[in-house]
């Protein structure tokens, strides 16, 4: 395959290189899946408009999401099972994203550990949570993050029960991997990521196992999680959250302008407008038709951010132009992972960047801080 030139071009690639049931794992959403195409393809339906004639020199994407300066406003999203799309994962994807001037989000249920991370970084990254009903292993998580100097907290609202995705419970999704001859296969087939796989120790879930209760190994990780997510989670908890926290919050998951408001109120630094990729509510709308109610509703009290369905710089521009002040990429950044591992993940970003840049020349901006609803031109 020639180098790849697009979002697509890498998830072709990573199909290639990442066992089945891994690759699985990132491309699938819940039941029908139709909030997680419909998160992709309502993007298409927003048409820009081309201005001519104006002075297109010194562009620049260099923005702030939370008051921290970004190269562009795209970071990474928390992906649970990073380090399975490639060994060592998350701390390859961490330090893509730190040398792109981009922030990476660290996930609860990621392999590699908070401290893993913060051994190969030099600046601060930002941290997701997911609350369990054991609140001493939530604190110890916040004391872990505060530790390793992260400059956020992503208090994840939208997955408390599991949404049911279908091609994980057919192919017997676990970490590390099964060893039934099926899962032996998958594995067999794809020889370079077993190599690189054979290389590391982290091959579980680094922040949970030996630092929960009763997980002092891998294999009591399923009934963990299980038995773990708070099904009472609410807004009371979230105050609980900030001030254990003490630092900047942001409530990822928001998909409703009540919840935003409500989500506004507990004085968060901003909300992310995501639906977790189509993973969990099937049948919910898009994030990016959902954007334009949350901003009118909050925009004016917080910062609005917005994941779901980005694959390219015209949906990251499209999002800015409706009001988000920073998206997140998920499966872009995955795709790449798996492909090429640390230079596939600087390659989505780069693939994004370049196509924001151009994009937004031919919309007649220069500065991303400067792009707004004028540069639609409506939908069809
Ligand atoms: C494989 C995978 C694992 C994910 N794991 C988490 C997670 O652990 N925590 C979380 O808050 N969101 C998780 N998400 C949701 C992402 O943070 C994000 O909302 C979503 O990927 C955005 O959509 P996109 O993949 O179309 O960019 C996950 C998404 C994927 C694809």
């Amino acid at each position: 395959m020639a180098a790849p030139l697009t979002i697509a071009d890498l998830k072709k690639l990573a199909q290639r290189r990442v066992p089945k049931m891994f690759f699985d794992y990132a491309d699938s959403g819940a039941w029908t899946e139709s909030t997680y195409r419909a998160n992709e393809s309502d993007f298409s339906e927003i048409k820009l408009r081309q201005r001519v004639l104006v002075d297109m020199t010194n562009r620049t994407l260099e923005t702030t999401m939370i008051g921290q300066k970004v190269s562009m406003p795209v970071a990474l999203a928390p992906t649970g099972m990073t380090g399975m799309q490639h060994a060592d994962g998350e701390m390859l994807a961490a330090r893509a994203a730190e040398e792109f001037g981009v922030p990476f989000t660290l996930s609860t249920m990621s392999i590699c550990s908070i401290e893993d991370v913060a051994s190969v970084t030099t600046r601060p990254f930002w941290f997701q949570l997911y609350v369990m009903r054991d609140k001493d292993f939530v604190l110890d998580l916040i004391r872990r993050a505060k530790a390793a100097r992260c400059s956020a907290l992503v208090l994840t609202a939208d997955l408390q029960i599991l949404g049911q995705r279908h091609k994980d419970l057919r192919n017997g999704l676990s970490a590390p991997p099964k060893l039934t001859a099926k899962h032996i296969w998958q594995m067999a087939t794809r020889p370079l990521w077993c190599l690189d796989m054979l290389q590391t120790k982290r091959r579980y879930f680094g922040n949970i196992v030996g630092h929960a209760k009763n997980v002092a190994n891998v294999a009591s990780v399923p009934k963990f999680a299980h038995e773990q997510f708070d099904p009472r989670l609410s807004w009371t908890d979230v105050a609980w959250i900030k001030e254990q926290w003490g630092g900047p919050l942001i409530i990822k998951g928001i998909l409703d302008p009540e919840d935003a408001k409500a989500a506004a109120d507990t004085g968060a630094d901003a909300i992310i407008v995501s639906n977790h990729g189509g993973r969990q509510l099937d049948g919910a709308p898009s994030s990016i038709s959902m954007l334009p109610s949350i901003v009118d509703a909050v925009g004016h009290r917080i910062e609005v951010h917005l994941d779901g369905g980005i694959r390219s710089g015209q949906d990251v521009l499209k999002a800015v132009a409706l009001g988000a002040k920073g998206t997140y990429i998920g499966r872009p950044f995955l795709y790449g992972l798996g492909a090429m591992g640390k230079d596939g993940v600087t390659l989505a970003l780069d693939i994004i960047r370049k196509e924001m840049d151009i994009t937004m020349a031919l919309c007649g901006k220069r500065d991303i801080n400067d792009v707004d609803a004028s540069i639609i031109s409506g939908r069809g």
